[in-house]
């Protein structure tokens, strides 16, 4: 998979070198291109945003530079191939998810533009969208100062469902999300510690009795903390001895 990134602060990208990312970098799985858009500037302050339309607090980010820049870093897609996904991090943006994640892991090539002050020109958005999938996404309910630090939790994300990066596939198929509901706890040796003592069943040995019970901690937990989850799951994902819970 190749990743773009445009933004004015290419250092905030570096931790995207680092462990597992930085392992699936030097194996070839991934390619990693952060680009700074002031590249693209031609004024000799390299402004990159300016007052809004209509007044108001803050700067947006002016449509000529961010323009010039996706026009280059996409660069002529060759007819018969499908152009990348442009990905726009900005609190407006429809909520990230696993399931978003998954979607993105199997496209071969994703460009990120990350705003910065009160975003992008709204034009910049809707002119990709004439000649690629847009997608403005939300990583959480609250305010960042820019996009870089989503397109970090985006890209990790999206990199470890690829195919070679984790040591353990498994993992990412036992995932909280994957069956609609939060993981459960989970524990090591030793057997107790501080005097708490590891749930019985998981040293029994019995694989089924393991499983129900996995399985009735993940539904607690879901019900305690995100029950919009619950609620969402459809009537076939729960079996009767979740409903008995
Ligand atoms: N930029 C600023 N806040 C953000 C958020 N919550 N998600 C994605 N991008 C952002």
């Amino acid at each position: 998979m190749r990743i773009d990134v445009v933004t004015i602060f290419p250092g905030y990208l570096a931790p995207l070198r680092e462990a597992l990312l930085g392992r699936a970098i030097d194996a070839g799985l991934i390619s990693v291109a952060v680009h700074d858009l002031r590249t693209w500037t031609h004024d000799v302050h390299q402004a990159v945003d300016d007052a809004p339309y209509g007044g108001g607090p803050g700067m947006v980010m002016r449509p000529q530079v961010w323009g010039e820049a996706l026009d280059a870093v996409v660069g002529d897609v060759p007819s018969g191939e499908a152009p990348p996904r442009l990905i726009v991090p900005t609190p407006a943006g429809r909520p990230f998810t696993q399931a978003m994640a998954h979607e993105y892991a199997a496209e071969s090539r994703l460009v990120f533009a990350c705003g910065r002050y009160e975003g992008i020109d709204q034009r910049v958005i809707d002119d990709a969208a004439t000649w690629m999938p847009v997608d403005e996404v939300s990583i959480g309910d609250y305010v960042l100062v820019g996009g870089e630090v989503a397109v970090l939790a985006i890209v990790e994300a999206v990199a470890r469902l690829l195919p070679g990066v984790l040591g353990n596939p498994a993992s990412a198929e036992q995932d909280s999300f994957s069956d609609g509901l939060l993981e459960g706890p989970a524990y090591t040796r030793p057997e107790t510690w501080r005097g708490r003592a590891v749930p019985d069943v998981l040293r029994s040995g019995n694989h089924g009795a393991i499983a129900r019970w996995r399985r009735d901690r993940a539904l607690e937990r879901t019900a305690a903390r995100r029950p919009d989850l619950l609620a969402a799951l459809p009537p076939t994902a729960l079996d009767r001895a979740d409903r008995a819970l």
